[in-house]
């Protein structure tokens, strides 16, 4: 079979390669990746399968995520100062003593008593809808969830939106024309929200507020602190990790309807079923198609050898259908249950710190539409993000009427 699951174009047109993958789980699990010299990227280890998958995830000590960090090309070092001192890109002990500091904004009970803002949204995003008759979802429904939820953490005010969501567009759409003219406009962007996180931090100190951010600045019960510049890191990974996730779990799951007609009716017709319908998304879009590792020294990878340095690139968007975890995985079913899917990451160290929030959005989301919009319809075409990191969708045309 020929294998490419870097081609940009192709996630563009057809999203994630999922015959491929499939062939891989089967015939080639930890599979040795042509690099492509032309465009720069050095081969890798592609690891698709689900318990492959885990395994890489929870061990940081031997696939670490602070070296090599480009996803497949290898950028200039002076792109990677900023990506360097992410908490994504860092491995315990640094990483852990930054986790501890800010899982204490995004506890399940935090995230919980979101609820009622998350919903008032969501009526409003209908009420706008309902008004128009027909709307883009993403741009009108999918987009602005994840974006004033993220500002209203921030506590950044409703005139901001329209920057931050450029920004955040910039940043994780820069290999799209749409987005980004060139892949530069992603680092600019990214510098913008890092001197915005600044400001912002510092309009906290001087005065605090009943808020995430504040509570996050504060020091916590041992005396700890983040530093500033830890802080506005931070910002500048929530901007990026909470918005376009979300959204394209959003717009997918919504495509994921229109393809499952029988499923939405199922929706419309017990609602309660938004608790697992949530995860069946999360699931089946895999919103972030891979992430990358680096090994620390000689392993072994499902029986396969791997050598220190060696680069590793785990796809969810694969280890989410594989055929050994789930019960007919290439069937979208919003009431599967239990659902182990790996989409907010395998486990260990990096697990996503937003997946409460991200999955209530997600029920909240669909139970009112559900409600409200029972008969919604795609008008017209998908388009994907060119992206072979976000299986995302730009506009999704649908008809409220
Ligand atoms: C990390 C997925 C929503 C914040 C991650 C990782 C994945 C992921 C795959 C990396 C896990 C790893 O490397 O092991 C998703 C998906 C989302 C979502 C699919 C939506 C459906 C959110 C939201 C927020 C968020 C709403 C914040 C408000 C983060 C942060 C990290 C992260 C801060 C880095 C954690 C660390 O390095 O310790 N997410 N995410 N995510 N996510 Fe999410």
């Amino acid at each position: 079979m020929d294998i490419d699951l870097v081609d940009q174009d192709f996630y563009w047109r057809n999203g994630a390669p999922h015959d491929q993958l499939a062939w891989l789980r089967a015939n080639a699990p930890v599979y040795a990746h042509p690099g492509d010299a032309e465009r720069g990227w050095p081969g890798f280890w592609a690891v698709t399968k689900h318990a492959d998958v885990v395994q890489v995830s929870r061990r940081s000590d031997l696939f670490s995520s602070s070296r090599k960090l480009a996803l497949f090309n290898e950028m200039p070092e002076d792109q990677m100062a900023l990506q360097r001192m992410m908490m994504l890109n860092q491995d315990p002990p640094d990483h852990t003593r930054r986790r501890s500091l800010v899982n204490r904004g995004f506890t399940p009970r935090m995230m919980g008593a979101l609820e009622g803002h998350i919903r008032d949204i969501c009526h409003e995003l209908v009420d706008e809808a309902k008004g128009r008759g027909s709307v883009d979802f993403v741009r009108d429904i999918a987009a602005p969830l994840p974006l004033y939820v993220i500002c209203e953490l921030l506590g950044a005010p409703v005139e901001d939106r329209d920057k931050i969501f450029n920004w955040s567009n910039q940043m994780i759409g820069a290999e799209d024309p749409d987005y980004a003219a060139d892949p530069d406009e992603g680092t600019n962007a990214a510098a913008e929200v890092y001197a915005y996180a600044n400001t912002l931090a510092a309009e906290r100190r001087a005065q605090p507020r009943e808020d995430i951010v504040t509570k996050l600045i504060m020091p916590d019960a041992a005396g700890e602190t983040l530093t500033e510049e830890e802080f506005d890191l931070f910002v500048l990974l929530l901007v990026v990790a909470g918005n376009e996730t979300t959204r394209n779990a959003a717009s997918g799951g919504m495509l994921a309807f229109f393809e499952h007609p029988e499923q939405w009716r199922r929706l419309v017709a017990d609602r309660a079923l938004a608790r697992t319908a949530a995860d069946e998304i999360v699931r089946w879009v895999a919103p972030v198609n891979l992430f990358r590792r680096t090994a620390t020294t000689d392993t072994t990878i499902g029986g396969q050898e791997v050598k220190e340095n060696d680069k590793i690139v785990v796809f969810y968007s694969s280890a989410n259908r594989d055929e050994e975890v789930f019960a007919d995985p290439g069937v979208f079913d919003i009431g599967r249950d239990p659902n182990p899917h790996i989409g907010f990451g395998g486990g260990g160290a990096h697990f996503c710190l937003g997946n409460h929030l991200a999955k209530l959005e997600l029920r909240v989301l669909f139970e009112v539409l559900a409600e409200r919009l029972p008969g919604l319809e795609q008008a017209g075409e998908a388009r994907r993000l060119r992206s072979n990191f976000i299986n995302g969708i730009k506009d999704l045309p649908v008809s409220v009427a």
